[in-house]
């Protein structure tokens, strides 16, 4: 195989120059990180699961009109995307309190939110991610008040249909982190969904049973995350019968 240009290694992904001008190679990993990457391990299984949840997601988005950078996946752990320019910031949605909400408020993880909340983070590790105000993404340059208006309305459509098709597998979507990315096409900057969109950046509960399916399984140690993993994907229908193992050979990409 051709060996490809590494562009961007990151926690649990990697990207390659792509085959045509404008795209790129995501491959996914096994490795999981919480808390900054203070916490880390492998596990085994979790980039194909991944792979396939984020391509899941991003294709029914499309298909929606909502556009992403998603192209198509090329095999176990890798999709072809379009590259895009990412503006640093997660873009958090809550629809329930959890996590940084819940502990920075006091309030009862799982209390309904009285609409769904967005807020937004400054992506850097070495900070810790810290939440930022909307002035000072505006003030240092990182978006336009317009962006911001149309990440809103990027981030409320992901979470409307995120809830949906969570919901008719049974499974509350509590929150979750989108990623944003500008493309030029012609003079005009579009404003597109990146990153991924997998139980790594989520927050899914069981609608009965309250359990867990997502990465806080690792962040807290409550068990094996890719059961967890592999339990939303077959819900989904997004694995054939016999789980991430019986999902076939790669193909192999130059
Ligand atoms: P938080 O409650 O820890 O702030 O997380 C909110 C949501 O964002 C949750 O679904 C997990 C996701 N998330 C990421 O995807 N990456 C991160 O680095 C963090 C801190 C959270
Ligand atoms: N993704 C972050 C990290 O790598 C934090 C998290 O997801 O909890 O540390």
């Amino acid at each position: 195989m051709a060996r490809r240009k590494l562009v961007y290694e990151g926690k649990a992904k990697i990207l390659y120059e792509g085959p045509e001008p404008g795209t790129l190679v995501q491959y996914f990993k096994d490795d999981a990180t919480a808390f900054n990457a203070e916490k880390k391990a492998t596990i085994e299984g979790k980039g194909v699961l991944n792979n396939r949840l984020s391509e899941f997601f991003m294709t029914g988005l499309n298909n929606i009109g909502v556009p992403t950078h998603f192209l198509k996946r090329l095999n176990m752990r890798e999709q072809l995307i379009r590259s895009v320019e990412i503006i640093p910031l997660e873009v958090i949605v809550r629809n329930f309190a959890a996590g940084s909400m819940a502990k920075r408020l006091g309030l009862e993880e799982g209390t309904q939110l009285p609409r769904p909340i967005i807020e937004f983070s400054y992506k850097d590790d070495a900070l810790g991610d810290p939440l930022v105000p909307e002035e000072y993404i505006i003030a240092f340059g990182w978006a336009t008040q317009q962006d911001l208006d149309d990440i809103v309305a990027l981030a409320l459509r992901v979470n409307d249909y995120l809830s949906g098709v969570m919901y008719g597998v049974g499974i509350k979507l509590i929150d979750f982190k989108i990623e944003i990315g500008r493309i030029w096409e012609n003079d005009f900057m579009r404003l597109i969904v990146a990153d991924e969109i997998s139980p790594d950046s989520c927050r899914l509960w069981d609608i009965e049973t309250g359990q867990k399916l997502d990465k806080d399984v690792f962040r807290r140690d409550l068990g094996n995350l890719t059961d967890a993993y592999t339990e939303v994907a077959r819900r989904l229908g997004v694995l054939p019968n016999g789980g991430p193992a019986a999902m076939g050979k790669p193909t192999l990409i130059n």
